[in-house]
């Protein structure tokens, strides 16, 4: 029964991205009546393949908590929520899974809503590549029914220094409750 709902959400959650255009619209900032344009803007994408007790080579995240109704091996019922999950994901410049990576994205998400599917991020971008060295750290609540998700770009190092800015989310793609594959559209407002 529980499955059943998440086949339905998820096939809901399918057809607001297939209704989608592909690029979320960057939200106008204005501060004493001028408009802030971010310094530096990036387009990004990652790769989440969760854990599923059969894929342990391919998997890049892996459900680390579950709730008392739940296992570690299958995300629960009731929205997932409780589940902790700690992921190291690829990141890549296009939408292709097969890309060289920039860099990883490093971190955990929980989901903390019965009622919805809703989580929790708290994570780096981990860069190495010949572009970007250093990390971007974020952390925000993640309500993910909705198209576009903001959370908060809460500091950087190396190339992103003391940054700060808004990520938006979106789900690009997704295999089954396996694998998520997350756009992710970086405005920093401060660069140093
Ligand atoms: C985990 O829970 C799922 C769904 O309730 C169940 O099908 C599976 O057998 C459980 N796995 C383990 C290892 O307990
Ligand atoms: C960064 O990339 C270089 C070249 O591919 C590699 O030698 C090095 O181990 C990487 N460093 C980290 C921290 O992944
Ligand atoms: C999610 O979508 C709802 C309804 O469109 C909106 O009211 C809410 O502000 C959105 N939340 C976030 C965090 O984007
Ligand atoms: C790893 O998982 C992804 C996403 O489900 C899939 O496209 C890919 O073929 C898998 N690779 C292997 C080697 O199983």
């Amino acid at each position: 029964m529980a499955c059943l709902k998440s086949i339905l959400a998820l096939f809901l959650l399918f057809l607001i991205i297939s209704g989608s255009d592909s690029m979320p619209r960057s939200k106008t900032v204005r501060r004493g009546g001028r408009i802030i344009k971010p310094c530096k803007r990036m387009v990004l994408y990652f790769h989440d393949i969760i854990y599923n007790g059969k894929n342990a080579k391919n998997a890049t995240s892996s459900i680390v908590g579950a709730p008392a109704w739940g296992n570690k091996t299958i995300l629960a019922g009731q929205s997932h929520f409780g589940d902790v999950v700690i992921f190291d994901d690829p990141i890549t410049l296009d939408n292709n899974l097969h890309s060289t990576p920039v860099g990883r994205a490093q971190g955990f998400y929980i989901y903390d809503k019965k009622d919805v599917f809703t989580s929790w991020l708290g994570f780096s971008f981990v860069f190495n590549s010949t572009e970007h060295k250093g990390s971007l750290n974020f952390a925000g609540a993640d309500p993910l029914m909705n198209k576009t998700r903001d959370i908060s770009v809460i500091g950087g190092t190396g190339d992103f220094f003391m940054a700060r800015g808004i990520a938006t989310l979106m789900t690009d793609a997704f295999e089954g409750e396996v694998y998520f594959r997350l756009c992710v559209d970086i405005k920093l407002y401060e660069c140093w």
